[in-house]
């Protein structure tokens, strides 16, 4: 099971209904809470079905429970080996009737279970133009590199950390007044308005998985 492959090709995204979301973090949760707070203000057609964290220190169970959603710490070492945690990962979402699968600082590689179990449904965030600076410190890389532009990348994700097709990314400029907090602030702002927006369009089924390619549709008439 562990070795099956991903189906390749063309996946249809397309949502069915109100798209019911399972979002995975191990922070603060900004991201999520940008979620949660444009669902509340009707400008993201999506429900948070169940939040589910790997930290129990994570503020963003907080931000769950404060919001009425069902908030889950899922304990690592409660398992033998990250399969066995992935099979109930997986297993989690799809009691929770979970459409998507959104990554919102999630600090752990996405298991072949999960991805398997939503296959072209699972997205991710990162704070730096993929494929430069992925990892942990996508902000204080780039920072430290001395890139004059960086930004933001929502993507499909994959068996690999910040790999899979790109679904959307927006560029940041970084000024020369700029220090690694004032960047920050300036990605988190625009991840706030990117995430939500890249889950609309999965809710319009306006994204289309083709290989490494995501075709954005026009939206219907
Ligand atoms: C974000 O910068 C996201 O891009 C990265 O982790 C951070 C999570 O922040 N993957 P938050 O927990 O949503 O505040």
């Amino acid at each position: 099971m562990d070795e099956e492959s991903i189906p390749a090709g063309l996946i249809d995204t397309g949502a069915r209904r109100t798209l019911r979301l399972g979002v995975l973090i191990s922070g603060s949760g900004t991201n999520l809470q940008a979620i949660i707070d444009r669902i509340a203000e009707g400008s993201l057609d999506a429900t948070v079905a169940v939040v589910i964290s790997d930290k129990d220190s994570a503020y963003g169970l907080v931000r769950s429970q404060q919001a009425g959603i069902p908030a889950i710490f899922l304990c690592r070492s409660d398992f033998e080996d990250i399969t066995g945690y992935n099979r109930e990962l997986a297993r989690l979402l799809v009691e929770h009737d979970c459409d998507l699968v959104v990554m919102a600082g999630y600090m752990r590689l996405l298991g072949r279970r999960v991805l398997e179990a939503f296959p072209g449904r699972v997205m991710n965030i990162h704070p730096a133009l993929l494929p430069s600076f992925p990892g942990a410190s996508g902000i204080t890389d780039a920072f430290a590199y001395g890139a004059k532009v960086t930004g933001v990348t929502v993507h499909f994700a994959d068996e690999s950390f910040d790999n899979g097709p790109i679904i959307a990314q927006e560029a940041v400029a970084v000024e020369e007044t700029d220090d690694v907090e004032t960047l920050e602030a300036k990605i988190h702002a625009v991840e706030h308005r990117l995430y939500p927006d890249a889950i609309q369009l999965f809710a319009d089924g306006r994204l289309v998985i083709e290989g490494r390619k995501v075709r954005v549709l026009p939206p219907r008439a």
